[in-house]
């Protein structure tokens, strides 16, 4: 159920973006910053943490995997990068789902924004090449 408030309120995201953000971007310097700030809960390989689709005693989910496994290539640009930058909660407050109790922090006092983009680069860059354009194709189109 928690999934899907997740998955609806992204469509429901609004704002005119163009969908490059992660183009170009430095994929070593998000590999180094994965594993410094975001690995010790969705895993080294990116593999999430066990049983991550059964939240706990609290009703809090564990870190999803953000390989291809997971849903992380379900979402637009702009919601990976609000879920990182404010966390989870504040994400989905924005779009009108109020009370989630996430477990992702934000991270927008550690991290500038083009670390946020470099690492969202690095964790698409290690999906197959179809499920790339398929997460691209969420993006809103160009102006
Ligand atoms: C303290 C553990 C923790 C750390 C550290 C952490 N996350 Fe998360 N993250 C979570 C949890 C738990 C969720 C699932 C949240 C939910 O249900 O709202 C999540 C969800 C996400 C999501 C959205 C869900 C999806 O579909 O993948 C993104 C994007 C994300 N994290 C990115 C990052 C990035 C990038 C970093 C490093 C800068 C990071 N996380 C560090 C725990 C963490």
């Amino acid at each position: 159920m928690k999934r899907f408030l997740i998955v609806a309120a992204c469509s429901a995201a609004t704002g005119a973006i163009a969908g490059h953000e992660m183009d170009g971007r430095d994929l070593s310097k998000g590999q180094t910053l994965y594993a410094e700030h975001c690995a010790s809960c969705h895993g080294a390989n990116l593999e999430g943490q066990p049983d991550w689709q059964t939240p706990d005693e609290n009703g809090i989910l564990p870190a999803p995997p953000h390989d291809e496994s997971g849903h992380t290539w379900h979402h637009d640009n702009r919601l990976l990068f609000e879920y990182t930058q404010l966390g989870g909660e504040a994400a989905l407050a924005a779009r009108g789902v109020d009370g989630f109790a996430s477990g992702m922090p934000g991270f927008g006092d550690i991290l500038i924004d083009d670390d946020i983009w470099d690492i969202l680069a690095y964790i698409k860059s290690t999906w197959p090449e179809r499920v790339q354009e398929i997460q691209a194709g969420r993006n809103p189109p160009h102006d």
